[in-house]
């Protein structure tokens, strides 16, 4: 048990990836701006990590940054125009992203992978523990997560991997880990760990989701760490050595989430997340759902 260190206050977002999975629409636009009913998907991590106190926020970037550090910036063109207009309430919005957390990035230069984009936190993260949140999952607002993984560190020390129970069937698509239950229900302690595992060899059906509270040994382990599937630097990979050896930083758990996630950069998902987040706002929600229904009618009529 680790109470005495500071309370978590650094996040550490991933936004490097080259998002070939939303081509050609992230040719040239990180896929993390993509737009989830009328906010940017990146936009919505921010908050999050907002939500769990995270204030100090350092995004990692690659070639096609601009469009997330503009967005995070402050506008002024765009605001006196609105002020002119007395558009108040579309001011408030262009103000909201800028007003959020104080923001910092580094770039990743080549994109090597996971592990390697994470060690280019080290020199801004120091040595405390610190979250790392993935810029293209986005966890329903409505179902926090983040903020039990912290409690969980804060009281258990090492670093905490947020997992979620998958069709068997999907979980060679994820980093996969072995667990034993603790006295929490929600709280299970990670023994092994191991990415995208081949069918027939994964340990569980329980997947890595795209939240993390660190312990700073990662550091040095992901520095030793070689590429790996992929050929690229694995930050389960790292986490691997953590959880089986609790000696160089800790022990690893698990908070078991089962609320609402969805891959933004995935194009399925990402059309889910619009449906359900679009079907839950209070301004656009009631005329979208009764189109929704219409349209599922006339698909169940074959029309
Ligand atoms: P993904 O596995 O989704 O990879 O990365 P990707 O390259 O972004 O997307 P696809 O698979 O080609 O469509 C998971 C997270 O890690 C970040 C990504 O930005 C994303 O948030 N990442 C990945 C980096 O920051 N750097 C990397 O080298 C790789």
């Amino acid at each position: 048990m680790t109470q005495s260190h500071p309370r978590i206050s650094k996040a550490v977002i991933p936004a490097a990836g080259l998002g070939t999975r939303f081509l050609p629409a992230t040719k040239a636009t990180p896929k993390e701006m993509l737009p989830v009913v009328d906010k940017p998907a990146i936009q919505y991590v921010v908050e999050e990590a907002v939500g769990a106190g995270l204030t100090d926020v350092l995004m990692i970037t690659g070639r096609n940054k601009r469009p997330l550090e503009d967005h995070f910036d402050r506008n002024y063109e765009l605001e006196e125009a609105l002020v002119r207009k007395g558009d108040q309430e579309r001011l408030a919005k262009v103000q909201e992203s800028s007003d959020l957390a104080t923001m910092h990035y580094v770039r990743q230069g080549d994109p090597r992978g996971l592990g390697h984009a994470v060690l280019c936190a080290a020199p801004h993260v120091g040595s405390e523990p610190f979250a790392v949140l993935l810029g293209d999952d986005l966890i329903d607002p409505r179902d926090p997560l983040l903020c039990r993984m912290v409690e969980v560190q804060e009281r258990e020390g090492g670093s905490v991997i947020a997992l979620m129970e998958v069709d068997p069937a999907q979980i060679h698509l994820y980093g996969c880990a072995a667990v034993e239950p603790t006295g929490d229900a929600d709280v299970v302690q990670v023994t092994n760990l191991v990415e995208k595992p081949d069918p027939g060899d994964a340990p569980s059906s329980y997947a890595i989701i795209g939240r993390y509270v660190l312990d700073p040994a990662i550091f040095a382990v992901l520095r030793e760490t070689q590429p790996g599937r992929g050929g690229e630097i694995q930050l389960t990979d790292a986490l691997q050595k953590l959880a089986a050896d609790e000696s160089i930083g800790g022990p690893v758990h698990g908070v078991v989430f089962k609320g609402r996630r969805y891959d933004t950069g995935d194009r399925g998902d990402y059309l889910r997340a619009i449906v359900r987040l679009a079907c839950e706002r209070e301004d656009l929600g009631p005329e979208f759902r009764n189109w929704l229904r219409s349209y599922v009618t006339e698909e169940m009529q074959g029309l």
